[in-house]
């Protein structure tokens, strides 16, 4: 079964709290959010492989190292997951960015495809699938389903806030993708929003409520 990483860093906790907040308007959500997900991207490539490289420093020649290995790509679930993809990519510059439109049909729940365009090398990268809300699952279960449909193996899931309902989902359909959430919260309510949560990320993101 894939890992589950809980980040629970100090700065990662408190900017979760005034993300959820339902007085933070959508600028500040925004920049939080970003903020969260470049933390969260600190811990997300620490496996990254390192080569040995030369270089000459203004004092000498030296040995030193630098990441090597597959290239990443950041993977942001739309909308909401959007707003994650600056914070990793200003980490990592030389990662693409896909993109997999899915909503949630409000009747069933299940999630539904609308958009899907990836880097043409997707299945050559390390992939972080980036979501802030992990719900029932469905969506980010979808999502990695999509792309390993499309070849691809080394997946990474990143998301801030969730329930074990959904990290079970995800962690059931797809063993061998590791999550990262900030925050495992207490239940999902009647409508499948995560309680206590942050309400609907995608619209705080972009403040279409
Ligand atoms: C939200 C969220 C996830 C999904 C989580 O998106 O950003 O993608 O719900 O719920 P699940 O785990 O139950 O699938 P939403 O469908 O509201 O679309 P949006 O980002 O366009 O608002
Ligand atoms: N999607 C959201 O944006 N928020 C939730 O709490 C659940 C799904």
């Amino acid at each position: 079964m894939g890992k589950l990483h809980v980040m629970d860093h100090p700065l990662i906790q408190h900017k979760v709290s005034l993300m959820r907040d339902i007085n933070t308007g959508t600028k500040e959500f925004r920049e939080l959010l970003e903020e969260v997900a470049m933390l969260m991207a600190y811990e997300v490539t620490r496996d990254l492989p390192l080569k040995e490289v030369e270089v000459e420093t203004p004092i000498c020649k030296c040995k030193t190292k630098v990441i090597s290995g597959k290239k990443l790509g950041v993977i942001p679930i739309l909308r909401a997951g959007l707003g994650m993809v600056d914070g990793i990519v200003s980490l990592v510059p030389a990662a693409k960015v896909g993109h997999i439109g899915l909503y949630r049909d409000p009747k069933t729940m299940q999630p539904v495809e609308y958009y899907c365009k990836l880097p043409a090398d997707a299945q050559d990268r390390e992939l972080i699938v980036v979501d802030p809300m992990l719900a029932t699952g469905g969506s980010a279960s979808a999502a990695i389903g999509f792309l390993k449909q499309r070849g691809c193996k080394s997946i990474k899931l990143v998301c801030l806030i969730g329930v074990m309902e959904g990290i079970s989902k995800v962690q059931h359909d797809h063993p061998d993708v590791d999550i990262y959430i900030a925050a495992v919260d207490e239940k999902l309510n009647d409508h499948c929003y995560i309680v206590p949560g942050l309400g609907d990320a995608g619209d705080r993101l972009f403040g279409t409520k």
